[in-house]
């Protein structure tokens, strides 16, 4: 029998209109739409996964350790939705390996969840198009269907019950815009003190400033879409920015406050305004994801400069440029022998 082992290789996405609140908690379907930047292979989660009957449980391992129960329990959910997708009962051994810091605001959750998925369907057999595989790999993390494909993509809402057609769907790729890059400033490695998942339901709940961000919702995707469409770096820059802060006080207005940001992220708020009114013109845009991180989005024209202005900024630990990535790959080579 042909052995049911697969590795794949997936990178984190960087939304510039972000997913914040579902409208199907179980499908995880979305309140609104988003759109992001698929990053290249500075940032990558490697998965091998193997189904096996010689397994008498899943076993999973992230980063050379085997991970707790609460983890555990949402990549065995997600190992089930990809058997019923494969039809097959065996049990799996999962090896994973980010080459950056887990559940950190660099969206571990979005290149995990995407290698997992890819990785799975190529180990079972499952033969369904990318569009159709982001489906599945929204339900293990929503920002994951984002990180299926390369270049510029957009997880649209969708309107069915059932889900079918929340996708992603790439607008334009890598090749499109290759000059812009994303500068993470790491402010901090620590894990997150409340999940995406948790956080979203919380806001959805109770912020009334929500409903607010989801009617304003369609009008700045249409700006981001034709702002990338247009390859207009001032009107993304200044999009993003207001994007995040949007995103960023409807988790403040959420009972109790959901803060993500830090004192060393305001610092970068300060540092971007400061070097944007000094230069006279948007160069470059802040985004903020489910953390104390700082996406600083510019083009290869002006990284030496922001990574200048990053690294003086008090608390920042590192910065690290990615650029725009062409999306996930399968790899030959596999974590582990069988
Ligand atoms: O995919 P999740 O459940 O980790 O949620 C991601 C949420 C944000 O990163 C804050 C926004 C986004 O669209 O990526």
């Amino acid at each position: 029998m042909k052995e049911r082992i697969a590795t794949a290789i997936a990178t984190p996405n960087i939304a510039f209109v972000k997913y914040w609140g579902n409208r199907d908690e179980r499908l995880i379907l979305p309140a609104g739409g988003s759109i992001s930047m698929t990053l290249d292979r500075t940032f990558t989660t490697t998965t091998t996964v193997w189904f096996s009957d010689s397994l008498s449980a899943d076993e999973i391992w992230l980063n050379g350790k085997k991970v707790g129960p609460q983890e555990a329990k949402r990549i065995v959910e997600h190992l089930d939705l990809m058997r019923r997708a494969g039809q097959c009962r065996l049990r799996a051994k999962v090896v994973s390996r980010n080459n950056f810091p887990t559940a950190a605001g660099l969206a571990s959750s979005a290149s995990g969840f995407a290698a997992l998925t890819l990785a799975c369907a190529k180990a079972l057999g499952v033969r369904r198009s990318m569009t159709e595989l982001s489906a599945l790999a929204r339900r293990g993390s929503g920002s994951a269907c984002r990180s299926l494909f390369g270049g510029f993509v957009e997880w649209v809402r969708g309107e069915r019950k059932d889900g079918s057609d929340s996708i992603a769907q790439q607008i334009a790729p890598a090749s499109h815009w290759p000059g812009l890059v994303d500068i993470v400033a790491i402010a901090s490695e620590g894990r997150k003190h409340i999940s995406s998942r948790d956080a979203m339901r919380r806001t959805v709940e109770t912020s009334r400033l929500f409903k607010q961000r989801m009617q304003m919702h369609p009008g700045m995707l249409k700006q981001v879409r034709n702002a990338i469409m247009q390859k207009n770096a001032e009107l993304l820059f200044d999009s993003i920015m207001r994007e995040s802060n949007s995103m960023h006080a409807v988790m403040k207005d959420s009972r109790p406050p959901i803060i993500y940001m830090s004192e060393v992220s305001r610092r970068i708020v300060d540092a971007v305004r400061a070097f944007n009114a000094d230069a006279g013109g948007m160069k470059c845009g802040y985004t903020f994801d489910a953390g104390p991180n700082a996406h600083v989005i510019t083009t290869r024209k002006n990284e030496a400069a922001v990574r200048r202005m990053l690294a003086r900024v008090k608390g920042v630990k590192r910065v690290v440029s990615a650029g725009v990535g062409k999306g996930p790959a399968y790899a030959a080579k596999h974590l582990f022998k069988i």
